[in-house]
């Protein structure tokens, strides 16, 4: 992924729309916690809104969506709800696989995902091996993702490349990172309030337009993607020209 400029594209009436959407689902906990349920139940609440993220992104003709369903810092969080997290994945994968193939949705995994248990993994590699004939939206899940960890990840694989110091370059390691390949991200949305990246896409996030609203992930809707979306063809890319 390189971050180059001009990656948005124009639409009809000339607003640009961003090729590649970031999304940091947060806001499950409260959801929950205003209605007096347990987490959990904000947890699927939030299934339900990664499903409209979708239909969504490939309605507004956004080519490539990111979202953030389990970072590595995560597994702090008490090892019931952890639990809970990882059984609602393996129940997304079952009932959304069919109609993430139908809607031609391509997926792509970032982070360390492989280190969830022998049976998730191989129920997420499963369901991209199935969706990797399709060629419609571009949706990347970062699992047991950080970005700290994926840089250190990257740089590893310099050095056990061999890599010459003056050899290593933004390109050198942009094809290190878990993201190669993907287009440059144009605008990163976090839900619920909070106004902070929480180790999510720091190297790509470099000229990425970020966008912090209130609502809750749980009550995210095709609405708020359409106001992001209006939002980014608003703002004034520069890229450090003039
Ligand atoms: C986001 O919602 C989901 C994950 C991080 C897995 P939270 O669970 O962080 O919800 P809040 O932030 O406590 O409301
Ligand atoms: C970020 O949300 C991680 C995901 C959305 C998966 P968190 O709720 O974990 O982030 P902090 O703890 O508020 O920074
Ligand atoms: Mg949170």
């Amino acid at each position: 992924m390189s971050s180059a400029p001009a990656s948005s594209v124009a639409v009809g009436d000339g607003a640009a729309v961003p090729r590649h959407v970031a999304i940091i689902m947060d806001g499950n906990g409260r959801w929950a916690a205003r209605r007096h349920l347990p987490r959990v139940a904000g947890h699927r609440a939030g299934m339900e809104a990664v499903r409209r993220a979708i239909r969504g992104a490939g309605t507004l003709g956004i080519g490539a969506l990111t979202l953030f369903a389990f970072s590595s810092e995560n597994w702090r969080r008490p090892a019931e709800e952890v639990g809970d997290l990882m059984g609602l994945m393996r129940f997304y994968l079952k009932r959304e696989i069919d109609e993430l193939d139908r809607n031609n949705v391509r997926l792509r995994l970032i982070g360390d995902w492989r280190r969830f248990d022998p049976d998730l993994v191989r129920d997420l590699d499963g369901a991209v091996a199935r969706l990797s004939g399709n060629s419609g939206l571009l949706l990347t899940i970062a699992l047991n993702y950080g970005a700290q960890d994926e840089l250190v990840r990257a740089v590893r694989k310099v050095m056990a490349e061999g890599l010459a110091p003056e050899s290593v370059d933004t390109a050198a390691i942009e094809a290190r990172l878990d993201t190669h390949g993907l287009p440059p991200l144009d605008l990163m949305i976090r839900t619920s309030g909070e106004a902070r990246l929480s180790n999510f896409l720091l190297w790509q996030a470099a000229y990425a337009e970020l966008l912090f609203i209130d609502t809750l992930w749980p009550d995210f809707d095709a609405a708020d993607l359409e106001r992001a979306v209006a939002e980014f063809g608003r703002r004034e890319r520069r890229y450090g020209g003039r």
